[in-house]
């Protein structure tokens, strides 16, 4: 089986795509219903927080025509006992949020529980906002003599409700799909507390001196795990921190990763973010497939794979579901205009600009940084259209780039543009690049078309919109437990 990253939504791409009985290990960490969005935050190159703060996945469920869709479909196609609690928890939830959030989880968790090998285990991530219902539909979905762990995710840090204890810890539910499965609990021993170490080395003492009848010899591979694992979270200045919202550190997965799988099998992530568990399942060895819904957590695993691993999308693995062609992004544009919109920003490695679900955008889509003389950095800004174009919206671009003082302005659209537009866009003149030496136009049009065929615009050495993702022959070993 070759790497497979999917951009969709996972019910679709589960359904279409992936084959029964065709995983070993599945972990989840979709969003919990905390009514909150997410931010991914952009830096600018020169280290400062950037105004590009994008929402890039919300997680407030509401009830919608989807979402009763959805409930009738489990009504319809559920075993009985997935039935029976969807009920039950309509009855006492009525239609309220909650009940949406369980729904969309109820019909993916029947999907995972297809997909997965009889031999199989699924780590569902969450948090107490749902943690109790969601062991609730699992006991449903898996059968409650499948279910294994409720493992407590325990870390430090962040702030603190004034009148309640400080919630401090996430809920990963570990169930597999029958009682044959695999576990290697010595891939995943942890070092004894120096504390355990002296018990043990006096209850040895204590046998040797035939005080006790048991010995207690310590494992020398390390301590089998409990089920509460102190991890510290992704904190701002951690080498592995990406931006995205919810990261979750390599550490956890890697414990998961390494007790529930072997070296070749294939691990399923089907909301996963900015790939974590793709980071951790390829370095490991593992065979895996990664789905998401959100067009910068696709294009951030992309670069984090290229400078982690030096992996090429359709190369390396294999991208599904991204426009290849000009129906392809017309659809997307038809669907999502803001998904549309970081799509072809990836096209071009430009980093988004501010959060156009919130406020004014300023005539400003993305931001392409480069360097323009010896210290200096230069910018080019980057406007993307799915609509009709007039030579109004090239007018337009290079008022802004004169506003904002940039050196040059980058117009992408989906629809041919006139040649008005054109004569328009060369009439703005040429940047001249010191570093380079060289002479760019100073306003460029380029079309999805072109775009789609490998043409790029003519910019000067060019700076990634993302943080460097730590190279693989540096990431170390980690012993993050603490006992
Ligand atoms: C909590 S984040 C996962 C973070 C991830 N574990 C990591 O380390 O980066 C949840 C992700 O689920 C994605 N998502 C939400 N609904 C989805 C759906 N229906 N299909 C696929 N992905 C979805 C969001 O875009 C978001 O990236």
């Amino acid at each position: 089986m070759e790497n497979q990253l999917y951009y969709g939504d996972n019910l679709r791409v589960l359904r279409e795509y992936i084959k029964d009985e065709s995983v070993d290990l599945i972990y989840l960490d979709p969003p919990f219903n905390s009514k909150a969005d997410y931010n991914v935050l952009f830096r600018e190159p020169t280290g400062e927080p950037s105004q590009a703060q994008i929402v890039a996945f919300e997680d407030t469920w509401h009830w919608t025509e989807e979402t009763e869709r959805a409930y009738q479909k489990i009504m319809e196609t559920a075993p009985p006992q997935v039935v029976n609690m969807m009920k039950a928890f309509r009855e006492f939830l009525e239609r309220n949020d909650m009940l949406a959030y369980l729904t969309m989880m109820c019909i993916r968790l029947l999907e995972l529980k297809r997909v997965l090998k009889p031999t199989g285990s699924i780590y569902l991530h969450c948090n107490p906002t749902a943690s109790h219902y969601l062991k609730v539909l699992m006991d449903a979905v898996f059968d409650h003599k499948n279910f294994r762990n409720e493992i407590v995710w325990c870390y430090r840090g962040g702030g603190v409700p004034k009148k309640d204890f400080a919630r401090k810890h996430d809920i990963i539910l570990r169930y597999t799909k029958s009682n044959n499965y695999y576990f290697n609990v010595d891939a995943v021993r942890i070092p004894y507390s120096e504390e355990s170490q002296q018990r043990l080395r006096y209850k040895a003492r204590a046998f040797r001196e035939k005080r006790v009848y048991e010995s207690y010899e310590p494992n020398p591979l390390g301590k089998h795990p409990e089920d509460w694992w102190v991890m510290q979270p992704i904190m701002p200045s951690d080498k592995e921190r990406l931006g995205y919202p919810t990261q979750k550190p390599e550490a956890l997965l890697e414990r998961i990763i390494l007790a529930s799988s072997r070296e070749g099998d294939v691990v399923l992530d089907p909301f996963c973010g900015c790939g974590t568990t793709i980071a951790v399942a390829h370095r490991l060895n593992r065979k895996w497939i990664g789905i998401d819904i959100t067009h910068l957590a696709i294009n951030l695993i992309k670069w984090r794979l290229k400078t982690t691993f030096n992996l090429s999308a359709g190369k390396d693995y294999k991208v599904i579901g991204e426009p290849v062609d000009l129906s392809g992004a017309r659809e997307l544009a038809s669907q999502d205009r803001f998904q549309f919109q970081w799509w072809a920003l990836s096209l071009v490695d430009a980093r988004p600009y501010a959060d156009k679900k919130r406020g004014a955008d300023k005539g400003i889509d993305g931001v392409v940084y480069f360097y323009a003389d010896k210290d200096k950095l230069g910018k080019a800004i980057v406007q993307v259209k799915s609509g009709k174009v007039s030579v109004k919206d090239v007018r337009e671009l290079l008022s802004v780039v004169e506003r904002e003082k940039a050196q040059m302005g980058i117009f992408i659209t989906l629809e041919k543009p006139t040649k008005q537009m054109l004569e328009e866009a060369s009439k703005a003149g040429f940047y001249s690049c010191n570093i380079t030496g060289r002479q760019f136009p100073k306003l460029q049009v380029i079309t999805i078309e072109e775009l789609l065929s490998g043409k790029r615009p003519d910019v000067p050495y060019q700076i990634s919109p993302y943080k460097q993702a730590p190279r693989e022959d540096i990431i170390s070993t980690r012993q993050n437990s603490l006992l």
